[in-house]
């Protein structure tokens, strides 16, 4: 039996609270404006499938890990890993995997608050009325010139980094419980008010089957510059990284706060809750979206901002839109807030512990530094979106995207895996989970141990081009 630690930052109020915060942190952007839109780039059915299994083989056991790893430690991930590591008599190297993490949550904030400012500029357009009526070309064009203005997204970048520091820096637990215990169920009915909308488009039908009617060929054939069609894996890369991505997955934000999680509560279930939530919002967000994208015409590989060009024109049609409208985008900022603090609350934390430094300072200089970053990105829809200045076809958002949901976050998991499987004692694992030794503890055990770790190194394998079925 490990000593009784307590986290140095405190603890969450009980199981429920824990909840909320992991699904506050899992359901953001990542559900509401990127699963659309990747889904949409991918082919639809296909891809939402693979998606379905990373999560259900891969997420779930991957989030049970991560949270029995952070309440076994209790303290920032950095940390849990190396005490972890000291406890099985393991190498002090994985502490690594905290370092990793640590700079992912770096990178990946970079962007999130980029796009989040987008959703915080629509909620004053929405509110304003600007979309009542509007055609698709219209919310397609209010979308065009917000993004090519670098200063109007330097400042709504500006305004949700400052939004984020400010709760980072008060420490977690104050107001967050709260808020996302009223707040997520709001989104949740007005997700299902967007559906509403969506089942009296003429294109319901054709949007459900493009979501739910597996077509291989597209997910794994693109069209190629000059209009050939090629064979390509890297569809079913993006929708493993995706699953990672939206649970929150490989780079210690469920662990951190699995750290602040009571004792004897149950982390299997909780995380299966959890992973439920997050993927019926996604689920229903891709309802909503594809059929008002088939309806009006538009292109459902458009990209980063389909969501913006979209439900605009649900809100600019129905009635009380404006009022809809409104209320949407501040849940989706809210959203998107609860999932930045946790991006950063690894680093935060870990700062506290090494350094001897307050909340307050680290959330400052690391909340800086993300944000100086961030001008890459807003840059990246205006200035330096041309040809010259992409890499590989990608722009500098594009790329970091893909160097950090696709990749970083995967590795990041499957270490966690083969820790959890490989590195810590068979006892540790049961100790910690509190599950008994039966069916659900031997499947999580094999699933972590053989099924987990071998998926995503195959996936990166075929990735790579070393294996092609
Ligand atoms: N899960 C969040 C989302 O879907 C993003 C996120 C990724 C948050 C990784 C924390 C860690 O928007």
């Amino acid at each position: 039996m490990a000593e009784k630690r307590e986290s140095l930052h405190g603890q969450w109020s009980g199981r429920w609270a824990f909840v909320l915060a992991a699904t506050g942190s899992a359901v953001g952007l990542g559900n509401i404006w990127k699963f659309p839109y990747i889904t949409g780039e991918n082919g639809g059915g296909a891809f939402v499938l693979v998606y379905l299994i990373c999560i259900a083989i891969i997420g779930i056991p991957i989030m049970i890990a991560e949270v029995m790893l952070g309440r076994r430690g209790r303290r920032s991930p950095l940390n849990t890993m190396r005490q972890l590591a000291r406890e099985e008599g393991r190498s002090p190297h994985w502490q690594y995997l905290g370092w990793a993490g640590m700079v992912a949550g770096f990178l990946i904030l970079s962007y999130y608050s980029v796009i989040a400012g987008w959703a915080l500029a629509y909620i004053f357009r929405t509110a304003a009325g600007t979309f009542t009526g509007v055609t698709a070309d219209g919310a397609g064009s209010i979308f065009s010139e917000l993004v090519s203005d670098p200063e109007r997204l330097l400042a709504w970048h500006t305004i949700f980094m400052v939004m984020t520091m400010v709760v980072v820096a008060r420490g977690v637990r104050s107001g967050l419980e709260q808020a996302v215990r009223y707040l997520m169920p709001a989104l949740f009915v007005l997700l299902l008010v967007l559906v509403g909308y969506a089942m009296n488009t003429v294109a319901f039908d054709e949007g459900l089957s493009f979501l739910f009617n597996p077509d291989f060929h597209a997910l794994l054939y693109k069209e190629d510059a000059t209009g050939v069609e090629r064979w390509t894996w890297e569809p079913v890369l993006t929708a493993l990284g995706h699953a990672f991505f939206t649970l929150s997955l490989g780079m210690g934000a469920i662990m951190i706060y699995g750290s602040y999680l009571p004792e004897r509560a149950s982390i299997a279930k909780t995380s299966v809750v959890i992973a439920l939530m997050d993927t019926l919002v996604a689920l229903l967000a891709g309802m909503a979206i594809f059929p008002i994208v088939f309806a009006n015409g538009l292109e459902a590989g458009a990209g980063a901002g389909l969501i913006f060009q979209t439900l605009p024109i649900a809100f600019g049609h129905m009635p009380g839109g404006a009022f809809f409208g409104t209320l949407f985008f501040i849940l989706l900022t809210f959203a998107a807030w609860t999932s930045a603090i946790s991006l950063v609350e690894p680093a935060v934390t870990w700062m506290v512990e090494n350094h001897g430094v307050n909340r307050i300072y680290a959330s400052v200089w690391v909340g800086l530094a993300t944000w100086l970053l961030g001008i890459g990105t807003v840059l990246s829809f205006n200035l330096i979106s041309g040809e010259e200045y992409q890499l590989f076809g990608k722009t500098f958002f594009d790329l970091l995207d893909f160097l950090t949901a696709t990749i970083m976050l995967p590795l990041g998991g499957l270490f966690i895996a083969l820790f959890a499987g490989w590195q810590m004692r068979r006892e540790s694992n049961l100790d910690e989970l509190k599950m008994g030794d039966g069916v659900m503890f031997q499947l999580w055990f094999f699933l972590i141990r053989y099924v987990t770790p071998f998926a995503v190194v195959l996936v990166f394998l075929n990735a790579i081009g070393i294996i092609t079925f």
